[in-house]
């Protein structure tokens, strides 16, 4: 039984196109067509006011932080199950990132977590949309609420998602969102903001353009943060800007082919699914996850024996990391730069439980997702008790 996976990122011919129109065209630089663009489309999308396109998820994390005035003094509450920029981005502004521990359905920071760990140091909360589930975003906002803190979405998998009918990036202050190669829209590397705030928008779009801001009519550099350039180029927006005519229909495809999946997979005692939160109205699946029953899994057998399995069968399994963020091989920050609390559960769940399935495989035909069912049910049958 074969199944079939295709190459990311899909090829468009009328991608292709634009590039080519962009190089004859010769404007190259900022503020080019393609990325008036691409910033209409992608807000709309996300049904956010403004989009400001920079450099990498990363470096929109860094911005956002930044034109919050986040800084050295402050802490900024983040999962302990993330990538190591949600965390990252925190000590680049000179704040102090407190790990919290995930609610073990959604893998998501858990609010009641974030509730034990605010203190009067803190200043934000960054909530990130994991793999595919969004985070619980009614009572993270309702605590920001209560306690003055501000909330920024890390959105690096969350292109297309919609919570309470509101595009996952303007549920609060601002989100990020990465354009890098592995991500649902991709141009090799890039990142946008969304925001529904004027202000922030002036602010994070003039950091990113060294002091210039299509939202002012003239150069007015902020007070609180310095400029730099972390611009993307009219390449860069060419793809993205088309690939926004697609997202919808591929966020629509692989939500689709996702509950299929997790439909004929139902009754495997061996396995669990990530659940995303009540407010969710559309899922976007960067990884299609579940999480083992260790309980019902031979004794001593490891995560890593079965996505061995299913890769050899042609499934696109992955470790979803591995490890929380703070065992990460990228990590190298020290004990004075961070806050840890109790993570037991970021712990258990990431290393022994978790595997992921790529998003690629959710593009394809029912039938090659039944086929996928079928392998992940013989190897699971293999390891349980
Ligand atoms: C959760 C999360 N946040 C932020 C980022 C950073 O995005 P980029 O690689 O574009 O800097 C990533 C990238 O993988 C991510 O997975």
């Amino acid at each position: 039984m074969k199944i079939y996976t295709p190459k990311w990122p899909k090829l468009h011919i009328t991608t292709f196109l634009k590039i080519v129109s962009t190089y004859l065209n010769g404007y190259w630089s900022w503020y080019g067509k393609n990325e008036i663009e691409l910033i209409n489309k992608f807000s709309k999308l996300q049904t956010s006011k403004y989009a400001i396109t920079t450099v990498s998820g990363t470096c929109a994390l860094e911005t956002i932080l930044s034109a919050l005035n986040i800084k050295k003094g402050d802490e900024v509450i983040v999962p302990a199950y993330t990538w190591i920029s949600t965390i990252t981005s925190v000590v680049r502004v000179g704040a102090t990132p407190v790990l919290v521990d995930i609610d073990p359905q959604t893998l998501c920071i858990s609010p009641q977590k974030i509730k034990e760990a605010i203190s009067d140091k803190t200043k934000a909360i960054i909530p990130v949309h994991l793999f595919s589930a969004m985070a619980d975003m009614d009572n993270i906002n309702k605590i920001a609420e209560e306690n003055n803190l501000i909330v920024i979405e890390d959105c690096a998998h969350a292109h297309g998602a919609s919570y309470r009918n509101k595009g996952a990036g303007s549920v609060s202050a601002a989100g990020a969102f990465s354009f890098q190669q592995s991500k649902l829209m991709c141009a090799g590397e890039g990142g946008i903001i969304t925001t529904n705030d004027i202000n922030i928008a002036r602010i994070c779009d003039s950091i990113v353009h060294i002091g210039w801001s299509i939202f002012n009519e003239k150069a007015n550099p902020p007070k609180n943060a310095i400029c730099t350039k972390t611009v993307l180029t009219e390449f860069q927006c060419a793809i993205l800007a088309d690939a926004c005519n697609y997202i919808e229909d591929e966020t629509k495809k692989r939500e689709s082919n996702a509950n299929y999946l997790e439909y004929l997979l139902k009754d495997v005692p061996q396995i669990r699914f990530q659940k995303t939160s009540e407010g969710t109205t559309r899922r976007s699946y960067y990884y299609f996850t579940f999480m083992l029953n260790l309980d019902k899994i031979k004794q001593g057998v490891s995560k890593y024996s079965i996505i061995e399995d299913l890769k050899k069968e042609g499934v696109p399994a992955d470790n979803g990391w591995g490890v929380p963020v703070y065992k990460h091989e990228h990590w190298n920050l020290t004990d004075d730069m961070f806050k840890k609390f109790d993570t037991e559960k970021a712990e258990n769940i990431s290393m022994n439980e978790v595997i992921c399935l790529l998003h690629p495989i959710l593009l394809t035909s029912k039938k090659n997702i039944f086929r996928t069912a079928e392998i992940i049910k013989k190897v699971i049958k293999k390891y349980q008790v």
